[in-house]
Protein backbone atom coordinates (compact mmCIF):
# COMPACT_ATOMS: atom_id res chain seq x y z
CA UNK A 1 0.00 0.00 0.00
CA UNK A 2 1.27 3.38 -0.77
CA UNK A 3 1.82 4.70 2.45
CA UNK A 4 2.66 8.18 3.66
CA UNK A 5 3.50 8.08 7.29
CA UNK A 6 2.06 10.26 10.04
CA UNK A 7 1.85 13.56 9.39
CA UNK A 8 0.89 16.53 10.91
CA UNK A 9 -3.10 16.81 10.52
CA UNK A 10 -4.55 20.23 11.94
CA UNK A 11 -8.53 20.01 12.65
CA UNK A 12 -10.87 22.68 14.05
CA UNK A 13 -9.75 22.71 17.72
CA UNK A 14 -6.81 20.26 17.42
CA UNK A 15 -2.98 19.58 15.85
CA UNK A 16 -2.33 15.57 15.79
CA UNK A 17 1.26 15.68 15.60
CA UNK A 18 3.90 12.94 15.92
CA UNK A 19 4.77 11.54 19.36
CA UNK A 20 8.40 13.20 21.07
CA UNK A 21 10.12 11.23 23.37
CA UNK A 22 10.10 14.93 25.98
CA UNK A 23 5.99 13.81 26.14
CA UNK A 24 6.38 10.97 28.49
CA UNK A 25 5.33 13.20 31.72
CA UNK A 26 2.13 14.08 30.07
CA UNK A 27 1.38 10.79 28.77
CA UNK A 28 1.88 9.18 31.75
CA UNK A 29 0.10 11.63 34.09
CA UNK A 30 -2.73 12.24 31.21
CA UNK A 31 -3.76 8.84 30.50
CA UNK A 32 -1.52 5.93 30.23
CA UNK A 33 -1.30 5.63 34.05
CA UNK A 34 -4.98 6.67 34.51
CA UNK A 35 -7.22 3.72 35.84
CA UNK A 36 -10.51 5.04 34.12
CA UNK A 37 -8.81 5.98 30.67
CA UNK A 38 -7.04 2.50 30.94
CA UNK A 39 -9.95 -0.17 32.28
CA UNK A 40 -10.82 -1.28 28.77
CA UNK A 41 -7.59 -1.08 27.14
CA UNK A 42 -5.56 -4.11 26.04
CA UNK A 43 -1.89 -3.35 27.63
CA UNK A 44 -1.19 -2.51 31.03
CA UNK A 45 -1.26 1.00 32.82
CA UNK A 46 1.80 2.51 33.36
CA UNK A 47 3.51 2.46 36.52
CA UNK A 48 5.95 4.94 36.07
CA UNK A 49 7.07 7.92 33.55
CA UNK A 50 10.29 5.99 32.73
CA UNK A 51 8.67 3.02 31.43
CA UNK A 52 6.36 5.50 29.37
CA UNK A 53 9.66 7.50 28.58
CA UNK A 54 11.00 3.75 27.00
CA UNK A 55 7.78 3.05 25.58
CA UNK A 56 7.93 6.78 23.25
CA UNK A 57 11.81 5.75 22.57
CA UNK A 58 10.66 3.12 20.60
CA UNK A 59 7.44 4.35 19.36
CA UNK A 60 9.61 7.27 17.90
CA UNK A 61 11.70 5.17 16.09
CA UNK A 62 8.81 3.06 14.45
CA UNK A 63 8.23 6.24 12.35
CA UNK A 64 11.05 6.30 10.66
CA UNK A 65 9.92 3.06 8.29
CA UNK A 66 6.96 5.67 6.39
CA UNK A 67 4.54 3.30 6.90
CA UNK A 68 3.67 4.23 10.81
CA UNK A 69 0.55 6.19 11.81
CA UNK A 70 0.74 7.16 15.51
CA UNK A 71 -0.46 10.84 16.57
CA UNK A 72 -0.06 12.51 19.91
CA UNK A 73 -3.61 14.52 20.31
CA UNK A 74 -2.71 18.29 21.39
CA UNK A 75 -5.14 21.15 21.87
CA UNK A 76 -4.40 24.19 19.72
CA UNK A 77 -2.58 26.55 21.38
CA UNK A 78 -0.79 24.18 23.74
CA UNK A 79 1.93 21.54 22.85
CA UNK A 80 1.15 19.26 25.28
CA UNK A 81 -0.27 16.24 24.37
CA UNK A 82 -3.72 14.70 26.06
CA UNK A 83 -4.08 11.48 23.96
CA UNK A 84 -3.15 9.64 21.20
CA UNK A 85 -5.16 7.94 17.71
CA UNK A 86 -3.38 5.10 15.84
CA UNK A 87 -3.26 2.24 13.17
CA UNK A 88 -2.92 -0.71 15.24
CA UNK A 89 -3.82 -3.23 12.91
CA UNK A 90 -3.30 -3.68 9.04
CA UNK A 91 -4.65 -6.28 6.13
CA UNK A 92 -2.55 -5.97 3.02
CA UNK A 93 -4.67 -8.45 1.38
CA UNK A 94 -8.28 -6.20 2.06
CA UNK A 95 -6.18 -3.18 2.10
CA UNK A 96 -7.76 -1.74 4.96
CA UNK A 97 -6.68 -0.37 8.25
CA UNK A 98 -7.98 -0.90 12.28
CA UNK A 99 -8.16 2.55 14.38
CA UNK A 100 -6.94 2.46 18.26
CA UNK A 101 -7.33 5.80 20.35
CA UNK A 102 -7.16 7.09 24.03
CA UNK A 103 -7.88 10.08 25.68
CA UNK A 104 -7.21 11.51 28.82
CA UNK A 105 -10.54 11.44 30.99
CA UNK A 106 -9.80 15.04 31.96
CA UNK A 107 -11.03 16.02 28.07
CA UNK A 108 -13.84 13.65 27.97
CA UNK A 109 -17.49 14.48 27.07
CA UNK A 110 -16.09 17.69 24.48
CA UNK A 111 -15.86 15.72 21.09
CA UNK A 112 -12.41 15.53 20.65
CA UNK A 113 -12.00 12.29 20.07
CA UNK A 114 -14.39 12.05 17.25
CA UNK A 115 -12.76 15.31 15.70
CA UNK A 116 -9.41 13.37 15.68
CA UNK A 117 -11.18 10.47 14.48
CA UNK A 118 -12.64 11.98 11.59
CA UNK A 119 -9.68 14.16 10.62
CA UNK A 120 -7.07 10.73 10.68
CA UNK A 121 -10.11 9.09 8.48
CA UNK A 122 -10.16 11.50 5.62
CA UNK A 123 -6.53 11.77 5.87
CA UNK A 124 -5.90 7.98 5.28
CA UNK A 125 -8.44 7.98 2.43
CA UNK A 126 -7.13 11.00 0.97
CA UNK A 127 -3.71 10.66 1.03
CA UNK A 128 -3.68 6.43 0.14
CA UNK A 129 -5.26 5.98 -2.60
CA UNK A 130 -5.50 2.23 -2.32
CA UNK A 131 -6.80 2.32 0.82
CA UNK A 132 -10.51 0.40 0.73
CA UNK A 133 -11.41 0.25 4.09
CA UNK A 134 -10.91 1.81 8.00
CA UNK A 135 -12.53 -0.20 11.18
CA UNK A 136 -12.34 0.11 14.93
CA UNK A 137 -13.83 -1.96 17.57
CA UNK A 138 -14.85 -1.48 20.64
CA UNK A 139 -15.48 -4.07 24.26
CA UNK A 140 -19.42 -3.95 23.86
CA UNK A 141 -19.52 -2.99 27.79
CA UNK A 142 -17.34 0.49 26.46
CA UNK A 143 -20.50 2.27 25.27
CA UNK A 144 -18.30 5.97 25.00
CA UNK A 145 -15.58 4.34 22.73
CA UNK A 146 -18.87 3.25 20.30
CA UNK A 147 -20.37 6.87 20.79
CA UNK A 148 -17.07 8.02 19.20
CA UNK A 149 -17.29 5.63 16.47
CA UNK A 150 -20.92 7.01 15.45
CA UNK A 151 -20.01 10.53 15.83
CA UNK A 152 -17.17 10.40 13.50
CA UNK A 153 -19.40 8.64 11.04
CA UNK A 154 -18.47 5.38 10.80
CA UNK A 155 -21.26 2.27 9.60
CA UNK A 156 -21.81 -0.34 12.54
CA UNK A 157 -21.08 -3.57 11.28
CA UNK A 158 -21.95 -6.14 14.26
CA UNK A 159 -20.92 -7.56 17.13
CA UNK A 160 -18.30 -10.19 17.11
CA UNK A 161 -18.63 -12.59 19.94
CA UNK A 162 -15.40 -13.42 22.27
CA UNK A 163 -13.13 -11.58 19.59
CA UNK A 164 -10.78 -10.00 21.33
CA UNK A 165 -9.12 -9.41 24.80
CA UNK A 166 -8.05 -6.63 27.01
CA UNK A 167 -7.77 -5.68 30.40
CA UNK A 168 -11.19 -7.13 31.96
CA UNK A 169 -10.47 -10.74 29.90
CA UNK A 170 -11.86 -11.89 26.53
CA UNK A 171 -14.77 -9.54 25.32
CA UNK A 172 -17.50 -9.81 23.09
CA UNK A 173 -16.44 -6.78 20.73
CA UNK A 174 -18.48 -4.07 18.36
CA UNK A 175 -17.18 -3.44 14.85
CA UNK A 176 -17.40 -0.02 12.88
CA UNK A 177 -16.31 0.86 9.55
CA UNK A 178 -15.63 3.29 6.85
CA UNK A 179 -15.08 2.17 2.86
CA UNK A 180 -13.90 3.83 0.01
CA UNK A 181 -17.74 3.41 -1.44
CA UNK A 182 -18.59 5.31 1.72
CA UNK A 183 -16.82 8.58 0.48
CA UNK A 184 -17.77 8.93 -3.16
CA UNK A 185 -18.35 12.92 -3.65
CA UNK A 186 -20.43 14.60 -5.61
CA UNK A 187 -18.22 15.44 -8.46
CA UNK A 188 -17.33 11.60 -9.26
CA UNK A 189 -21.08 10.76 -8.94
CA UNK A 190 -21.54 13.11 -11.62
CA UNK A 191 -18.90 12.09 -13.64
CA UNK A 192 -20.50 8.41 -13.62
CA UNK A 193 -23.59 9.75 -14.43
CA UNK A 194 -22.39 11.50 -17.52
CA UNK A 195 -20.07 8.32 -18.11
CA UNK A 196 -23.51 5.91 -18.33
CA UNK A 197 -25.69 9.29 -20.14
CA UNK A 198 -23.00 10.89 -22.87
CA UNK A 199 -24.70 14.39 -23.78
CA UNK A 200 -27.28 13.85 -21.33
CA UNK A 201 -28.08 17.54 -20.60
CA UNK A 202 -28.39 18.65 -24.29
CA UNK A 203 -31.27 15.95 -25.23
CA UNK A 204 -34.34 17.95 -26.05
CA UNK A 205 -36.61 15.88 -23.58
CA UNK A 206 -34.07 16.72 -20.58
CA UNK A 207 -33.86 20.30 -21.74
CA UNK A 208 -37.29 20.91 -21.59
CA UNK A 209 -37.63 19.70 -17.84
CA UNK A 210 -38.74 22.45 -15.92
CA UNK A 211 -36.12 24.29 -13.47
CA UNK A 212 -38.30 23.51 -9.93
CA UNK A 213 -39.25 20.01 -11.17
CA UNK A 214 -35.96 18.45 -10.02
CA UNK A 215 -35.44 14.76 -10.53
CA UNK A 216 -33.43 12.42 -8.30
CA UNK A 217 -30.69 9.99 -8.86
CA UNK A 218 -30.85 7.38 -6.59
CA UNK A 219 -28.11 3.60 -5.76
CA UNK A 220 -27.45 1.15 -3.54
CA UNK A 221 -24.77 -0.93 -2.62
CA UNK A 222 -26.00 -4.49 -2.89
CA UNK A 223 -23.90 -6.35 -0.90
CA UNK A 224 -25.30 -4.95 1.81
CA UNK A 225 -29.16 -5.48 0.94
CA UNK A 226 -31.49 -7.43 2.54
CA UNK A 227 -34.50 -8.58 0.88
CA UNK A 228 -36.56 -8.62 4.34
CA UNK A 229 -36.56 -4.89 4.81
CA UNK A 230 -39.57 -5.06 2.59
CA UNK A 231 -42.30 -7.53 3.54
CA UNK A 232 -46.03 -7.07 2.19
CA UNK A 233 -48.62 -10.46 2.20
CA UNK A 234 -49.98 -10.68 -1.19
CA UNK A 235 -52.79 -12.90 -1.68
CA UNK A 236 -52.33 -16.46 -3.56
CA UNK A 237 -53.30 -14.72 -6.80
CA UNK A 238 -50.57 -11.81 -6.81
CA UNK A 239 -47.40 -13.53 -7.77
CA UNK A 240 -44.16 -12.33 -9.40
CA UNK A 241 -41.24 -13.18 -12.07
CA UNK A 242 -39.73 -12.47 -15.61
CA UNK A 243 -42.40 -11.76 -18.34
CA UNK A 244 -41.88 -14.09 -21.39
CA UNK A 245 -45.48 -13.23 -22.45
CA UNK A 246 -46.40 -11.22 -25.83
CA UNK A 247 -44.62 -7.64 -26.04
CA UNK A 248 -47.39 -5.66 -27.51
CA UNK A 249 -49.28 -6.77 -24.40
CA UNK A 250 -46.70 -5.67 -22.09
CA UNK A 251 -46.17 -2.36 -24.31
CA UNK A 252 -50.20 -1.94 -23.97
CA UNK A 253 -49.91 -1.95 -20.18
CA UNK A 254 -46.95 0.17 -19.93
CA UNK A 255 -48.97 2.26 -22.08
CA UNK A 256 -51.62 2.73 -19.25
CA UNK A 257 -49.05 4.13 -17.22
CA UNK A 258 -46.59 6.06 -19.19
CA UNK A 259 -47.76 7.11 -22.66
CA UNK A 260 -44.59 7.47 -23.86
CA UNK A 261 -42.96 4.38 -22.68
CA UNK A 262 -43.54 1.71 -24.86
CA UNK A 263 -40.84 2.34 -26.98
CA UNK A 264 -38.13 1.34 -24.53
CA UNK A 265 -39.69 -2.47 -24.27
CA UNK A 266 -38.06 -4.48 -27.02
CA UNK A 267 -37.60 -7.80 -27.62
CA UNK A 268 -34.19 -7.64 -26.07
CA UNK A 269 -35.25 -6.05 -22.55
CA UNK A 270 -35.05 -8.28 -19.57
CA UNK A 271 -38.72 -7.47 -18.09
CA UNK A 272 -39.92 -8.81 -14.21
CA UNK A 273 -43.33 -8.26 -13.77
CA UNK A 274 -46.18 -8.08 -10.81
CA UNK A 275 -49.12 -10.19 -12.01
CA UNK A 276 -52.64 -10.57 -10.76
CA UNK A 277 -54.81 -13.63 -11.96
CA UNK A 278 -51.88 -13.94 -14.35
CA UNK A 279 -52.29 -10.38 -15.75
CA UNK A 280 -49.79 -7.87 -15.71
CA UNK A 281 -50.09 -5.33 -12.74
CA UNK A 282 -46.81 -3.79 -12.17
CA UNK A 283 -43.78 -4.34 -14.32
CA UNK A 284 -40.01 -2.99 -14.78
CA UNK A 285 -36.91 -3.30 -17.19
CA UNK A 286 -33.73 -5.01 -15.21
CA UNK A 287 -31.44 -2.80 -17.15
CA UNK A 288 -27.34 -3.65 -17.30
CA UNK A 289 -25.45 -0.33 -16.94
CA UNK A 290 -21.61 -1.47 -17.17
CA UNK A 291 -19.00 -1.70 -15.30
CA UNK A 292 -17.40 1.85 -14.21
CA UNK A 293 -14.11 3.24 -12.00
CA UNK A 294 -15.35 5.64 -9.22
CA UNK A 295 -13.11 6.56 -6.76
CA UNK A 296 -10.58 4.09 -7.63
CA UNK A 297 -13.03 0.88 -7.42
CA UNK A 298 -14.92 -0.75 -10.32
CA UNK A 299 -18.31 -0.95 -9.97
CA UNK A 300 -20.18 -3.43 -11.91
CA UNK A 301 -23.99 -1.50 -12.01
CA UNK A 302 -27.26 -2.11 -13.04
CA UNK A 303 -30.88 -1.11 -11.66
CA UNK A 304 -34.67 -1.42 -12.16
CA UNK A 305 -36.07 0.78 -15.37
CA UNK A 306 -39.43 2.35 -16.65
CA UNK A 307 -41.15 1.02 -13.20
CA UNK A 308 -44.77 1.19 -13.31
CA UNK A 309 -47.92 -0.62 -11.52
CA UNK A 310 -51.17 -0.34 -13.61
CA UNK A 311 -53.83 2.35 -11.74
CA UNK A 312 -56.25 -0.67 -10.85
CA UNK A 313 -53.54 -2.11 -9.16
CA UNK A 314 -51.69 0.21 -7.21
CA UNK A 315 -51.04 0.80 -3.29
CA UNK A 316 -51.02 -2.71 -2.67
CA UNK A 317 -47.33 -3.18 -2.40
CA UNK A 318 -46.86 -5.10 -5.98
CA UNK A 319 -44.65 -2.66 -6.89
CA UNK A 320 -42.12 -2.30 -4.58
CA UNK A 321 -42.02 -6.15 -3.93
CA UNK A 322 -41.57 -6.00 -7.51
CA UNK A 323 -38.55 -3.77 -7.61
CA UNK A 324 -37.63 -5.23 -4.41
CA UNK A 325 -37.14 -8.93 -6.13
CA UNK A 326 -35.43 -7.54 -8.73
CA UNK A 327 -32.60 -5.76 -6.49
CA UNK A 328 -32.51 -8.94 -4.82
CA UNK A 329 -31.75 -10.42 -8.51
CA UNK A 330 -29.22 -8.26 -9.25
CA UNK A 331 -27.35 -8.58 -5.93
CA UNK A 332 -27.55 -12.42 -7.41
CA UNK A 333 -25.98 -11.33 -10.01
CA UNK A 334 -23.10 -10.29 -8.23
CA UNK A 335 -23.65 -6.88 -9.27
CA UNK A 336 -22.27 -3.90 -7.03
CA UNK A 337 -25.08 -1.24 -7.52
CA UNK A 338 -28.29 -1.37 -7.81
CA UNK A 339 -29.13 2.44 -10.10
CA UNK A 340 -32.30 4.45 -10.50
CA UNK A 341 -32.30 6.43 -13.04
CA UNK A 342 -34.35 10.24 -13.38
CA UNK A 343 -36.83 9.66 -10.28
CA UNK A 344 -39.33 11.39 -8.21
CA UNK A 345 -40.69 8.81 -6.48
CA UNK A 346 -37.41 9.01 -3.82
CA UNK A 347 -39.28 8.42 -0.60
CA UNK A 348 -40.65 5.22 -2.15
CA UNK A 349 -37.56 3.62 -3.14
CA UNK A 350 -36.38 4.80 0.09
CA UNK A 351 -37.99 2.36 1.51
CA UNK A 352 -35.90 -0.03 -0.12
CA UNK A 353 -32.66 1.89 1.18
CA UNK A 354 -32.12 3.55 -1.95
CA UNK A 355 -30.16 6.92 -1.62
CA UNK A 356 -30.30 9.77 -3.96
CA UNK A 357 -26.83 10.61 -5.21
CA UNK A 358 -27.33 13.12 -7.54
CA UNK A 359 -29.90 15.64 -8.50
CA UNK A 360 -31.18 17.69 -11.22
CA UNK A 361 -33.05 19.39 -13.40
CA UNK A 362 -33.36 20.90 -17.31
CA UNK A 363 -30.18 23.20 -16.93
CA UNK A 364 -27.90 20.41 -14.94
CA UNK A 365 -27.32 19.22 -11.71
CA UNK A 366 -28.54 20.58 -8.73
CA UNK A 367 -27.24 20.64 -4.88
CA UNK A 368 -28.00 17.94 -3.20
C1 LIG B 1 -44.70 4.71 -8.22
C2 LIG B 1 -45.55 3.48 -8.44
C3 LIG B 1 -44.73 2.48 -9.26
C4 LIG B 1 -45.96 2.86 -7.11
O1 LIG B 1 -46.52 1.58 -7.34
P1 LIG B 1 -47.47 0.85 -6.27
O2 LIG B 1 -47.54 -0.56 -6.68
O3 LIG B 1 -48.74 1.59 -6.11
O4 LIG B 1 -46.63 1.03 -4.93
P2 LIG B 1 -46.72 0.06 -3.69
O5 LIG B 1 -48.14 -0.24 -3.38
O6 LIG B 1 -45.83 -1.12 -3.95
O7 LIG B 1 -46.07 0.94 -2.56
C5 LIG B 1 -45.58 0.28 -1.47
C6 LIG B 1 -45.53 1.17 -0.29
O8 LIG B 1 -45.07 2.48 -0.63
C7 LIG B 1 -46.06 3.46 -0.32
N1 LIG B 1 -46.02 4.43 -1.41
C8 LIG B 1 -46.68 4.43 -2.55
N2 LIG B 1 -46.31 5.49 -3.32
C9 LIG B 1 -45.40 6.16 -2.60
C10 LIG B 1 -44.63 7.34 -2.82
N3 LIG B 1 -44.76 8.06 -3.94
N4 LIG B 1 -43.74 7.72 -1.87
C11 LIG B 1 -43.61 7.02 -0.71
N5 LIG B 1 -44.31 5.90 -0.44
C12 LIG B 1 -45.19 5.49 -1.38
C13 LIG B 1 -47.36 2.69 -0.24
O9 LIG B 1 -48.26 3.34 0.63
C14 LIG B 1 -46.89 1.38 0.34
O10 LIG B 1 -46.59 1.53 1.73
P3 LIG B 1 -46.70 0.30 2.76
O11 LIG B 1 -46.13 -0.91 2.12
O12 LIG B 1 -45.90 0.75 3.93
O13 LIG B 1 -48.16 0.15 3.03
C15 LIG B 1 -46.87 3.81 -9.21
O14 LIG B 1 -47.51 4.85 -8.53
C16 LIG B 1 -46.67 4.21 -10.64
O15 LIG B 1 -46.64 3.36 -11.54
N6 LIG B 1 -46.52 5.53 -10.92
C17 LIG B 1 -46.35 6.04 -12.29
C18 LIG B 1 -44.99 5.63 -12.88
C19 LIG B 1 -43.84 6.11 -12.04
O16 LIG B 1 -43.81 7.23 -11.54
N7 LIG B 1 -42.84 5.24 -11.91
C20 LIG B 1 -41.61 5.52 -11.19
C21 LIG B 1 -40.66 5.98 -12.21
S1 LIG B 1 -39.03 6.09 -11.60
Amino acid sequence: MNTIGTKTIETERLILRRFRVEDAEDMYNTWASVPEVTKFVSWPAHTSADFTRELLTKWVSFYEDGKTYNWGITLKGTDHVIGNIAVVGRDERTCSYEIGYCLGNAFWGRGIMPEALRAVIDYLFEGESDLMRVYAAHDLRNAKSGRVMQKAGMHFDGILRGAHKNRQGIHDSAFYSVLRSDRVTQEQYQALFMEMHPGFFERDYVRNVPEDEVASEQMLRLQGFDPNCYRKDHPENVTFGFYDGDLEELRAAVGTVVGHWPQFFSENSRVYCGFVDGKIASFCMIEDFGEHEVNGMKWKIGGPGCVGTLEAYRDRGIGLTMVRNVTQILREELYDYSYIHYTYETAWYGKLGYKTVLRWNGLGFVEN
